[in-house]
């Protein structure tokens, strides 16, 4: 068994995994690593780099010159990118299109799930993203599926996005959201799912500390079962 400790949080997009799994890692003093910025610092590669987000193959022939790289700084997470912090571009809408692209892409999954295995080998972590109790770390003592229905996410993404002065209009969020989910949970490679271990969690109607509070009781129950 490893001598450090994983807690996977997975689910569809805006569901909030990232803000519960923040809170979670900082209550358990684990490392936080969010996938899905890795998979945004290759989708947004890709754009800059002019290849269609239609072509798998270009894709995967390129995967390999997206170098990612994820530091901490002051506890936070940023994201590079061959050398430049890309932590604030990887949030412009266009760049969640490209992400959920690239991230059908085979080659690039590999690449990235080697990279998130070699981080929660060295550090306990909560990791969160689409595959994580399934693929990544499919041994994790802590599983969560996090969701929330599709409305309820749409409106915290338009209420996020408002609040950073980038208006999108919710309707249009909505069929985003839709549309990702689709792509997430019907492509072919490490498909969106719940694993058959993964407790879950429907936030629409829990407030982000229920959430958070209970997946800190679960990991708690998990490690004293350890000791
Ligand atoms: O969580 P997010 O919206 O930042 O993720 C961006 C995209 O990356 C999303 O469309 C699905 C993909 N992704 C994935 O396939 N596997 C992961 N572990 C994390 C994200």
């Amino acid at each position: 068994m490893s001598e450090y400790f994983a807690v996977a949080i997975d689910g569809p997009a805006a569901a909030g995994k990232s803000t519960v799994a923040k809170r979670v890692a900082r209550e358990l003093g684990a490392l936080y690593l969010d996938t899905g910025a890795m998979y945004r610092a290759v989708g947004l590669y890709m754009l800059r780099h002019g290849v269609s987000l239609d072509d798998a193959e270009g894709i995967a022939h390129r995967a390999g010159e997206a170098r990612v790289d994820v530091r901490y700084v002051d506890g936070i997470q940023r994201v590079f990118l061959c050398g430049e912090d890309v932590s604030q571009a990887i949030r412009e809408n266009e760049v969640s299109a490209a992400a959920s692209a690239v991230s059908a892409v085979p080659a690039v999954r590999k690449i990235l799930m080697a990279r998130q295995r070699e981080i929660a080998a060295g550090s306990s972590v909560v990791m969160d993203g689409r595959d994580i109790g399934t693929k990544v770390l499919p041994d994790a003592p802590v599983k969560v599926f996090l969701t929330a229905s599709a409305e309820v996410r749409a409106r915290r993404r338009f209420e996020e996005l408002s609040a950073k002065g980038q208006p999108v209009p919710y309707e249009r969020l909505l069929e985003e959201i839709r549309q990702r989910d689709h792509n997430d949970a019907t492509r072919a490679a490490s498909p969106m799912v719940q694993a058959a271990d993964a407790q879950l969690l429907d936030s629409s109607d829990m407030t982000v500390e229920q959430v958070v509070a209970a997946i800190v009781a679960m990991a708690r129950e998990k490690m004293e079962g350890r000791r």
